[in-house]
């Protein structure tokens, strides 16, 4: 096979011919945006959210015929599964149906949302840490979870573009973080591996990595109900050896 004709399906599977499919569990911001990109790559995507495939019918629409809805368990038997849903319905993830997936975990803790999570609250483990123990089967790694989801959708960039950023990856199986590299690859981001899901704390919410790098003026936009803002900002590149160093840079 010629280099330049691998697809990003092939590129996700090593060659073979099975198609790659996205699943999604979660729809709303971070769950369409991914959707949107893995489209554009010319990936299938089954998305799924809280109140059943109906409620998806638009946003299928608008993404075209590789996009379709489905149940949660539905999603969940995509070859690669990412989770976009408020932290506190953690606990409703399903475990079984998840056994044995590489599953992509977006989600960051905020209590004013989720509620009071102690084992959060006491750093006892990070959000992703939690997650995992919530679904034992899978081999979950954590990304996405660090930019908004507009500058997520305007940052992608093809590989080698000199604009390319990258976002921390953090997982305890290294096939499995190769895996989600190589859709970020896709996707139109370079992987920066964090570590561990332990390690993952680097990149949750108030740490230098977080959201302000790719958007600087996010929270006084969000503050100010900048709406506009939001919409319009085209992002700020933040490539892979800046990413390094604002993890290296982030205490407890
Ligand atoms: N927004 C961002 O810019 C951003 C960036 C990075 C990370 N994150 C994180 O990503 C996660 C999702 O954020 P978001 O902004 O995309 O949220 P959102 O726009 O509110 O969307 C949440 C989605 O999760 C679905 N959902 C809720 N509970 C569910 C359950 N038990 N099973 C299946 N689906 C369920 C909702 O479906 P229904 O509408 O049917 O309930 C909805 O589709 C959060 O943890 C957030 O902190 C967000």
């Amino acid at each position: 096979m010629r280099l330049d004709v691998i697809s990003a399906s092939d590129r996700l599977t090593g060659g073979n011919a099975v198609a790659t499919t996205l699943g999604l569990i979660g729809a709303g911001r971070i769950g369409s945006t991914l959707a949107k990109l893995a489209v554009a790559a010319d990936l299938e995507v089954v998305l799924s959210n809280s109140r059943g495939p109906d409620t998806l019918a638009d946003l299928v629409s608008e993404l075209g015929p590789k996009a379709k809805a489905a149940t949660v368990d539905e999603a969940a038997a995509a070859d690669l599964i990412a989770i976009a849903v408020p932290l506190g319905s953690y606990g409703q993830l399903p475990a079984a149906a998840l056994a044995g997936k590489t599953v992509i975990d977006a989600n960051n803790y905020y209590p004013d949302r989720d509620g009071r999570i102690p084992d959060l609250d006491s750093g006892a483990v990070t959000s992703s840490e939690l997650v995992q123990r919530q679904l034992p089967g899978a081999l979950v790694v954590k990304a996405f979870n660090n930019i908004d989801s507009m500058r997520l959708g305007k940052l992608a960039r093809p590989a080698g573009a000199p604009d390319r950023s990258a976002l921390p990856i953090a997982g305890d199986d290294p096939e499995a973080k190769a895996r989600v590299a190589a859709l970020l690859d896709v996707l139109g981001y370079d992987a920066v591996d964090v570590g561990t899901l332990a390690d993952s704390w680097r990149s949750q919410p108030d740490t230098p990595v977080y959201v302000r790098p790719y958007f600087p003026h996010a929270f006084e936009a969000a503050a100010e109900g900048n709406y506009e803002r939001f919409l319009n900002f085209p992002g700020v590149a933040v490539p892979a050896d800046q990413v390094k160093e604002l993890l290296g840079a982030a205490t407890r």
